[in-house]
């Protein structure tokens, strides 16, 4: 039994040396951008107060937030913590508790935050199939802009011990898991984790927890977008405006969405994503292989797929090392033993 059971993620936060440059960037890539205290925060449409925040500093990842469903369930959390319940100094007020994982990742737990009516500002027509045809006497046209950032829908954590890190977030905050991807069978790398909101759907993943060689940090935070039409618009925008692509457009695997990756000038990696799947608490984990982690459904293979970014040597010793004891393992057993 979870200590609480989160509802979704809140923000993620960063530090950067230039909040000007970190602002022109996040404001192409689709968020409203506004300065307080010294503080850059960025916001979608979801009428939340905040879903991206820089502080000035040397550039890198600080913190994922997450959100609590009410301020009493922060309380249950801080008293089986031993940590406070502190006032949240920033737009929206509300109410934190700040917790350190086990790889010293900063999370921040949230609730009781000012929110505001969410807005449509894009508009989102009935789209034709050949199957259905609702959109009659009506055209479809559309203006060059930014994507039309929705809301945060996750992010991945690079971990030292997934094993230890998923327990330490599943007992706290009772995420459930959509798909465990194993490097080999019963070898697993990690999991794409979602909330567990009982019969309301939630998305695919909230967090994923991944094991893999190198530095810890954030691979990525990731911001829902109007839909397939706003996406490629933002594509279009952000290619437009000379920004680092990552990866994309293609359609995922494994949460299945259309997805678009982007750098930011610091480096830190944000993907905008459409039309992802929605599971309920009563849908089973999967487990998934790793080729299923970079390959597409359509669209652009990955950089590292396609040959035009090198695996970091990490990666490859990673591998070589896991395939030389998968082969030692099988030599060692003899025909007919049960593994
Ligand atoms: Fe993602």
């Amino acid at each position: 039994m979870p200590v609480i059971r989160v509802e979704d993620i809140a923000h993620v936060r960063f530090a950067a040396p230039d909040l000007a440059a970190m602002r022109a960037f996040l404001e192409d890539f689709g968020l409203s951008c506004f300065e307080q205290d010294g503080r850059l925060y960025g916001r979608g449409t979801d009428g939340r107060p905040f879903v991206h925040v820089t502080e000035p500093g040397e550039a890198r990842f600080l913190a994922v937030g997450l959100r609590a469903e009410s301020v009493a369930d922060l309380e249950r959390l801080a008293t089986s913590e031993g940590v406070p319940v502190e006032d949240l100094a920033e737009p929206g007020g509300g109410r934190i508790v700040r917790l350190t994982d086990p790889d010293g990742y900063r999370v921040e737990v949230v609730a009781g935050q000012a929110c505001e009516a969410p807005t449509v500002p894009f508009a989102d027509p009935p789209r034709n199939t050949a199957a259905e045809r609702p959109r009659q006497r009506a055209s479809v046209r559309l203006e060059p802009a930014p994507a039309h950032v929705r809301r945060i829908g996750h992010a991945v954590l690079k971990v030292r011990d997934f094993r230890r890190s998923e327990a330490w977030y599943k007992e706290r905050f009772g995420f459930l898991t959509s798909d465990e991807v194993e490097a080999a069978k019963d070898v697993p790398l990690g999991a794409f984790m979602r909330c567990d909101r009982g019969n309301k759907p939630a998305d695919h993943h909230t967090l994923f927890l991944a094991q893999l060689p190198g530095e810890l940090g954030l691979l990525h935070a990731a911001f829902e977008v109007a839909n397939l039409d706003d996406l490629m618009l933002g594509h279009q925008h952000l290619k437009a405006r000379d920004r680092e692509a990552a990866w994309g457009v293609g359609r995922h695997i494994m949460g299945s969405q259309v997805f678009d990756y982007w750098k930011d000038p610091f480096g830190n990696e944000l993907e905008h994503w459409t039309d992802g799947d929605l599971f309920t608490a009563a849908d089973p984990p999967q487990k998934m292989p790793m080729s299923a982690l970079l390959a597409v459904q359509w669209g652009s293979p990955h950089p590292m797929m396609a040959g035009k970014l090198a695996p970091p040597p990490g990666l490859i010793a990673f591998v070589t090392a896991m395939q030389l004891r998968l082969k030692r393992l099988f030599r060692r057993q003899p025909k007919g033993t049960p593994a």
